[in-house]
Formats: C-alpha cells, structure tokens, sequence
C-alpha cells in the first residue's frame, strides 16, 4: 500500500507497512523510527520520551521479527520500523534502586557489595552486554565492580544511559546500571584527584568576580547580545593546552 503526503512544496510517496504495536495492526510509513511510527498511529508520548536522540533512554523498546523467536530489543527514537514486527515499549523497569549517604560511603568496594548484594548473583551470562543499545560491555563493568576496580567499572558504564533493558534480562536479578552509578559517584566523588582550576573557579564566582559581568547580560538588549555573541573570541578547534583568550577579563 502507498500513501501520498502532500507538502506546500512536494509530493511525497511513502510505502506503508504493517506493524503490531501491543498486539494491534497498523500501516505506517516504512521509513519512520517506531517512535514516529506509534505517534502516525495515533499514540501520544507522555511518558518514554525525551530527547528523540538516543541519549535520555527514556524509549526503550522491545519487539520480535516474524519467523524469528528472538527478542529485539532497542531505543524507539532511534530504531527503524519493520514489516510485521510486533512491539510494546518499556518506559520503566522497576529495577532495584538503592537510598545511600553518598557523604558517609568511602572508595571501600565493601560498601557496595553491602548496598547491592545480589551484584554476587551475576552468572556472567553476558546477556547484558547483548541487549545494550549503547553497546556498553555490561558484563564487564560488573566484573570490574566485583574486583573492587571502580576506576575501570566507571570507564566502562560512562555512556550509559540508563533504559533498564539490562536488567530486563539478567537472569542474576541485578540492576546494573543502579550499581554503576553508583560505583561512579563513588569514583568521581572520592578517587578521582580534585581539580584545582575548578577550585580556584568556585572561589572567584563566590567572591563575586563575574557578578558584574553577568548583571550587564542580564540587562543588556537582544542586538547587544547578538552582536556579543557574533563578536566572541573562540578557542580554536585544534588549540593547545597553554591556549588563552585575548583578554584574561573573564577568567
Ligand atoms: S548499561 Fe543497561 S541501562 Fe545502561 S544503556 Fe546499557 S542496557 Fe541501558
Ligand atoms: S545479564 Fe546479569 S547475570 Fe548475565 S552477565 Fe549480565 S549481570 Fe551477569
Ligand atoms: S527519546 Fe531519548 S533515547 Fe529515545
């Protein structure tokens, strides 16, 4: 079936197909993400939508091909319809998520071991790493938690964007991406080395360094800003470490 979608400018012609959103039929462009595709259905996002571009994973999808028994799974902003796919959409998992002091934990794995128990349970059936849409090595990042090394399991979560599917299929009953994120405020809180020039930062925007300066954009008109804006000294794309502006005025 085709349909023909008229624009002030052009005619389009798009191929419909047939998909099943939550057991029920319909005909959507072939071309469409099955986000786009549930909307040109008639569904309204409310929830398990964000940013349309594969960060916020608030989209996560599951869905089946026919003739073929395996699970899909991936981010509905971001995966294209398929003829005769069945689908629903998974906007929450209730994965276990724990209420922690981050002030009182230290970089003591035994911490998290004692707030996440069933981190012990995993079977490293690596089930995890094969559903992630962010192709995050799962598996690993909780082996690395397991050996204490939260350096490397910080690394290793760092892209992900919590859509639960994970732990939609750990057999071991773990909510990785609770643990690891964890794991890395743990990291960024206590192991990481402080920065000092953010320091040093803190205490000039506390002792009221840019007060002024931010008072004159307040207040400053839409032309003055366009024309700041237009006029700013940028740093250049391949700028070496000792790079500095012009005027130190802001700094
Ligand atoms: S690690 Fe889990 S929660 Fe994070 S992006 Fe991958 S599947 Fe989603
Ligand atoms: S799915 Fe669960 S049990 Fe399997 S490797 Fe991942 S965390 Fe371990
Ligand atoms: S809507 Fe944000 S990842 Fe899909």
């Amino acid at each position: 079936m085709k349909e023909t979608t008229k624009t002030e400018e052009r005619t389009i012609n798009v191929k419909l197909i047939p998909i099943f959103i939550m057991g029920k039929k319909y005909e959507v462009p072939e071309t469409l993400t099955i986000m786009k595709a549930m909307e040109y259905a008639g569904y309204k996002f409310i929830r398990g939508c964000g940013c349309r571009g594969g960060i916020c994973g608030a989209c996560a999808t599951v869905y089946r091909k026919p003739g073929d028994y395996h699970i899909q799974v991936g981010l509905a902003c971001q995966t294209v319809v398929e003829p005769g796919m069945h689908l629903t959409q998974l906007p929450f998992f209730p994965a276990n998520r724990a209420t922690y002091d981050l002030e009182s934990i230290g970089p003591d794995p035994e911490e998290v071991y004692k707030i996440y128990p069933e981190l012990f349970r995993c079977v490293a059936c690596n089930a995890c790493t094969k559903v992630c849409p962010m192709d995050i090595s799962v598996m690993d990042y909780i082996a690395a938690i397991k050996q204490g090394d939260f350096v490397k399991a910080t690394e290793l979560s760092f892209d992900c964007i919590q859509c639960g599917l994970c732990v939609s299929r750990c057999m071991g009953e773990l909510p990785q991406y609770h643990i690891a994120q964890m794991v890395r405020r743990i990291t960024g809180s206590k192991i990481t080395p402080r920065a000092e020039h953010l320091k040093d930062m803190v205490e000039k925007i506390k002792a009221g360094k840019y007060n002024q300066a931010i008072e004159e954009l307040k207040t400053a008109d839409m032309e003055t800003l366009k024309k700041l804006y237009q006029e700013r000294e940028m740093e250049p794309e391949a700028a070496s470490d000792d790079w500095r502006p012009g005027s130190d005025a802001y700094l």
